[in-house]
């Protein structure tokens, strides 16, 4: 263990500020900012047992992705990258924390869901990572249980008005379980899409001999996000709690939540890489390649990314999160072959978000501080983690990137570290790549060399968001 590491020469970026800074790690934690070229930084140099050189590198908070689903069980089988192999991308992409779903199965408790998912993660993790809790069946005694996992660090809760029969709730256990988090803290965090209509749409699809992937964009009707994301804003104001929705995708459901946030509500959105660069487009890829890009809610057309990218900009949207979900393409998303309904949903890209969202800043669509407040420091306050992650502080965990902002690189399947066999972003050509990752103050990525392993990241539990008054 490395008692004193200096960061040097860097431009430091947080969601504040870019100060050309060096940073003092000591123990794990930033013990110091200093001016570059200060006499103080210079005496730090003297003592340092170890000098990182960032001279024309960006010096950035780990990212912080909300919203992964590491050995996630889906349609009758489980998502391909588990916590060793997904943490371990997550760090090449410059991810230093997760927040993984842990899940609850039908007729089993919270606890049984929870302890799975502790099992599941135990000594296999590259970096930090927390649950939230998916509810799948919300019951007198289910309710009970919201109160313990806030308790003990369990701060969210996803529900789902789409997957009739799996992960689906109806509106009353939505209010139920919203009431409960008004009392308790917690968050809810809403997958919003009519899914009981969708199904009708599936049917129906299916009779008529529609059975490529580019239907599973159709049925899921952006009209079907928007009312699901309508109706759940207005059960939140009912209940008076808190409401987080997650991957919105569609314009549509986008103005719902700016309404909401326009009144003053605490409703918050988060939106994905995949709805930000892809698009329906791919999920009409022929000979069925569009599986690849299944996944809910559905990519939409083109139009709906200026719309979401507008949303980031003003604040309409806070959060960007992965959804990380990796199905393979072969044995995996093939399942839905002749059946679109059957394909896994889910895409990769735990480790390409720090990477697009900063050809977002490269494109113009978002300044550098927006890009670190998007993918560090607001779903680290989100999600009760903040300032211990998600920014570059005195005290604050030493979990750092020296990233290259000039760097080229080509996204491929070939480099790739997640384990799925196919790139939703094949040869994407982008400006910028992750150099360095310290996690705690451990190198985890040197100089584009995997230092890490499993076993360094430790599991957090959170407090409440931090947004709510
Ligand atoms: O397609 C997706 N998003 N798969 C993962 C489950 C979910 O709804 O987030
Ligand atoms: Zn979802
Ligand atoms: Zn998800």
């Amino acid at each position: 263990m490395v008692g004193r590491t200096l960061v040097r020469g860097g431009l430091v970026i947080t969601a504040a500020d870019e100060i050309h800074a060096d940073v003092l790690v000591e123990d794990g934690r930033i013990a110091a900012l200093a001016a570059h070229g200060s006499p103080g930084a210079d005496s730090w140099a003297e003592s340092a047992d170890r000098i990182l050189d960032a001279t024309g590198k960006y010096v950035i908070p780990g990212g912080v992705d909300a919203h992964t689903h590491l050995d996630f069980p889906f349609g009758g089988t489980f998502s391909s990258d588990n916590f060793e192999t997904g943490t371990r991308a997550a760090a090449w992409g410059g991810t230093t924390t997760l927040i993984d779903f842990a899940v609850q199965s039908r007729g089993k408790s919270l606890r049984d869901g929870l302890d799975t998912w502790h099992a599941k993660s135990d000594a296999q993790c590259a970096i930090d990572y927390a649950f939230h809790m998916i509810l799948s069946d919300v019951n007198e005694h289910t309710l009970k249980e919201l109160d313990l996992l806030v308790a003990e660090g369990v701060t969210s809760f996803k529900l789902f008005t789409a997957y009739p029969g799996v992960f689906y709730s109806d509106d009353g256990q939505i209010l139920r379980a919203m009431q409960r988090s008004a009392d308790n803290g917690g968050l809810v965090m809403m997958h919003a899409e009519n899914g009981i209509a969708i199904d009708v749409l599936v049917e129906q699809a299916l009779a008529e001999g529609k059975t490529d992937p580019r239907y599973h964009g159709e049925v899921r009707r952006v009209l079907l996000e928007a009312e699901a994301t309508h109706r759940t804003i207005q059960l939140a104001r009912v209940a008076g709690a808190p409401l987080y929705v997650v991957h919105v995708s569609a314009e549509e459901a986008l103005a719902e939540i700016a309404q909401a946030r326009d009144k003053g509500l605490n409703v918050f959105g988060e939106t994905c890489p995949q709805y930000l660069f892809l698009s329906t487009d791919n999920l009409a890829e022929p000979d069925f390649e569009g599986a690849k890009y299944v996944c809910s809610t559905p990519l939409r057309p083109r139009e709906h990314q200026e719309a979401l990218w507008r949303g980031l900009r003003t604040n309409d949207l806070q959060v960007v999160s992965t959804d990380h979900c990796p199905f393979c393409f072969q044995g995996q998303k093939e399942l839905g072959r002749g059946d679109f309904s059957k394909i896994p949903n889910g895409m990769p890209g735990v480790e390409n978000r720090m990477d697009l969202l900063h050809q977002g800043v490269v494109e113009g669509r978002i300044s550098r501080r927006r890009w670190i407040e998007i993918a560090c420091a607001t779903p680290a306050r989100m999600f009760g983690l903040y300032p211990k992650k998600g920014t570059i502080a005195p005290g604050a965990d030493a979990d750092l990137v020296l990233y290259d902002p000039t760097a080229q690189q080509t996204v491929s399947a070939e480099t790739h570290h997640m384990n799925v066999d196919y790139s939703p972003y094949e040869g994407k050509r982008l400006t910028g790549r992750v150099e360095t990752v310290l996690s705690r103050g451990e190198l985890i990525i040197d100089r584009r060399e995997f230092t890490g392993h499993a076993g360094h990241g430790q599991y957090i539990p959170r407090g409440t968001c931090q947004y709510l008054i």
